[in-house]
Formats: structure tokens, sequence, C-alpha cells
């Protein structure tokens, strides 16, 4: 089989050296380079993080109004963009108009597809920062049949995003703090979160000098799956499903039955065998949205029931199953009023952030390779060939 070791999911496979994120899962630990998340969803915006993620640091206020227009003097997308648009169905799943818009990217921003050229690393980092907002807003604007809003420089990357989501030429979007800051504390929780599906996918096709906008399109992908980002949609769907808390109970049996593929959504993770940290500043967030909005929503209870007998059941507590960061997520977003087919495509956003910089980080490091795992061949031995006729 020759020198390597058979290790499927990557389970105790380190694939890179990496500078951005840091870990505890026994813990419940998540730090980006050496700040909590915790103190970063406290105090700080989702610009402020992506420069950190970025650069190793947090910007001092020159820095950060010099990054601030770095971003924003990207956020337009070409105008020609908007006809892709076009050729997608109108009930299209936004992440399936994202994967391909973006994958388009490349065909457009010639000028930022030479990895080996710093400056164009750069710009291109910008761009896809800057322009993912407006892509994705764009993807939803098409599927309810608005026109496309284009980008405003003068508000946050939140309140953009929130802007060309939702005003309308009639009437222009309603600007709460509180739901800016949700929408800024939901992105800072979904920034970076080292070596996970999407951004292994994103190391692994840049590892081949693939441009960055193709990496990106490779990671929404593998994003999308319900396992991975699709898991707040999914969490949504399922309290839907489950409907009451007298139900809870029925639920909780299929996710632990064997022969029943049903996972409770929203619960689990290869690292955290711990409260997911994200998930606690979330389920605070979630309490805080709803209060000023004045919104009882249902399900929030019925999540919060369903936390607290799944916490307390042998089978999640032997396997140390905990709500992870998907678990609240969808109930803030629904608050802030996105359908739920742009759960995902919001945490594309923000994870842009965190795929763009482990990739910078990785074309800049000297001891790069491609990446090429191994296999175990399990087919036949080496055989005669037989002539048709012979079948
Ligand atoms: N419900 C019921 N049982 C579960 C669950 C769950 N949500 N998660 C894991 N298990 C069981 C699983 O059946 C297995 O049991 P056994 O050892 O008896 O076969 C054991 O726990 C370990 O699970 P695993 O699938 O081997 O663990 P993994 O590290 O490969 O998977 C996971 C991690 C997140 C994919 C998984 O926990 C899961 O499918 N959770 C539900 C989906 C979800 O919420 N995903 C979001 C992840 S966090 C943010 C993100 O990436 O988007």
């Amino acid at each position: 089989t020759g020198h390597f070791t058979y290790d499927p999911g990557f389970t105790s496979t380190g694939s890179c050296e990496s500078a951005l994120t840091f870990i505890d899962g026994d813990e419940g630990i998540l730090l980006h380079r050496g700040y909590s998340i915790e103190d970063l969803a406290e105090n700080s915006d989702f610009l402020d993080v992506a420069y950190l993620l970025l650069y190793g640091d947090l910007p001092n206020k020159d820095q950060k109004k010099k990054f601030d227009r770095d971003v924003t003097y990207h956020t337009m997308v070409h105008e020609q963009l908007s006809n892709f648009y076009r050729g997608f169905r109108r009930d299209a799943h936004p992440m399936a108009v994202l994967c391909g818009v973006i994958g388009a990217l490349s065909a457009f921003y010639h000028d930022s597809t030479d990895i080996h050229d710093e400056r164009q690393r750069m710009v291109a980092s910008f761009r896809l920062i800057a322009k993912m907002p407006t892509i994705a807003a764009m993807a939803y604007k098409y599927s309810v049949g608005q026109p496309f809003n284009y980008p405003r420089n003068d508000l946050t990357y939140a309140e953009n995003f929130l802007h060309m989501m939702f005003a309308v030429p009639a009437e222009p979007y309603k600007m709460s703090p509180t739901i800016a800051r949700a929408m800024d504390r939901i992105l800072i929780l979904h920034a970076d979160h080292e070596q996970n599906a999407s951004t292994s996918t994103v190391r692994l096709s840049g590892s081949s000098g693939a441009n960055p906008f193709a990496c990106i399109a490779a990671g929404i992908a593998s994003l999308w799956g319900p396992a991975h980002g699709g898991a707040n949609e999914a969490v949504l769907n399922m309290l839907q499903e489950i409907g009451h808390k007298d139900n809870i109970n029925e639920y909780i049996k299929k996710a632990k039955d064997k022969d029943d593929p049903f996972r409770l959504m929203g619960f689990g993770h290869r690292v955290y065998k711990n409260y997911d940290p994200r998930a606690k500043v979330m389920q605070k967030s979630c309490h805080e949205v709803l209060a000023e909005l004045d919104l009882d929503d249902p399900l929030l209870e019925l999540a919060m029931a369903l936390e607290k007998i799944a916490l307390e059941d042998d089978y999640f507590v032997e396997k140390k199953l905990f709500p992870n960061v998907d678990f609240y997520s969808g109930i803030v977003l629904k608050a802030l009023g996105f359908p739920t087919s742009m759960f995902t495509v919001l945490f594309a956003v923000a994870r842009t952030v965190g795929w763009v910089a482990q990739w910078k980080e990785m074309i800049e490091d000297p001891s790069q390779k491609i990446g090429r795992p191994r296999q175990l061949y399990t087919g036949p031995a080496q055989r005669a060939y037989v002539p048709l006729g012979d079948r």
C-alpha cells in the first residue's frame, strides 16, 4: 500500500500549518489570531474581523479606514454579470445560483487571476469579500422578481447587505441598529473555522494553482451540504416539521435509531465535544433580536425545549453531541426577514473571508505543495483483457 496512513474523513490528519484560527473542541474555545470569538462578536465589526484574519492583527483607525475603502471600492459587479441571473430559473435554489455566478467571476476579472502576483492576490481577495454580498442579494432579488439593488458604500458591510436584500425602489429599507448589529454578529460568527470541509476544499482546489474565484466556487459547493453549511436551513425545516413540543420525543427517538438516517440538525460537531461557543453567542443574540422586534417566535421556544431534552438524553450525552452554530442562527435569520433558502448563502458570504484568508496563507507558504491524498485500492487484481465477443 505504500507509506501512508489510511484516514477516511481526515479525522486525524493535519493538512497544513495555519496561524488564523485555534479551536479547542473539548473546552469549546474558538480564537481568531488569539482573540476569542466572544470578544470579537461583542466588540468588533465584520470588516475588523476580516482584517484580523487577512493581516494577522486588528486594524488601527487609519488601517481600518483604508481597508474599508479597499473593500468598498469593489462592491459593485460588472454590469454584464447581471445577465447571468436571467439564464437561471426564478425558482432555482440561491446556493445553485451563487455557485455558478461566483465561478463565473474569473471570466470577468482577468486582471486578478495571477496567483503569483501579490497585488493581484490582494485585489482578488478584496473583490471576493466585496462582491459576495452583492451577488448573494442579487440571487434573492432575482428569485422574488424584484429589481437588483446597487450596493451603498456609505453603509457598513452588514447594513449594506440588508439594504441590497430588502430595499425596493419604492421604499428604502428601515435600518434598525439592533438588526444591523445582529446581522454583523452572524457574519462574525461564521467568518472562519479552520480546516472544515469547505475551507479544505478551497485549499485543495487552490493547491493546484487554480485562480481564487474558481476556488471559492468550489468552497461554496462543499458548504451547501446539510452536514456542513446547509445545516442552518435544515434546522429550521426540522423545527417546522417537529411543529410542537409534544412531538420532540418522537424526533429524538428517530435521531437515536441507527436504522433511521434522520439526525438532529444543528447538533454534533467533528471538533467540538462541548457546547459550540458560537452557538452560545447566537442563542443570546436570538433572544435579543426577538425581544427588540417584539416577536414571539414559537420556534425559539421549541428549539430551547429540544435543546434541553437532547442535552439531558443519555445518547447525546455519551456521544458528546451539543448544539452547534447552526442551531440558533436560522431563528435569528428568520426574524431578520431572510427566507430559509438564503440561510446557507449568508453563511457563504461570511465564510468567504475565511476562505480567502486561508487561500492566501496557503499560497504564501513556501512549503506549499499540491494536495494529493492517497487511497486504499479495493478493486480487482490485474487481469487479462476480455474481447467483446467473449464477455
Ligand atoms: N443526531 C444524531 N446522532 C448524531 C448526530 C446528530 N446530529 N451527530 C452525530 N451523531 C452520532 C452518529 O450517528 C455517530 O454515532 P455512532 O458512533 O454510533 O455511529 C456519532 O454520533 C458520531 O457521529 P459522526 O457522524 O461519526 O461524527 P462526524 O464528526 O463525522 O460528524 C457532523 C459531524 C457535524 C457531520 C454530525 O454531527 C452531523 O451530521 N450533525 C448534524 C448536521 C449539522 O448540524 N451540521 C453542522 C455542523 S457545524 C457548522 C457547519 O459546519 O456548518
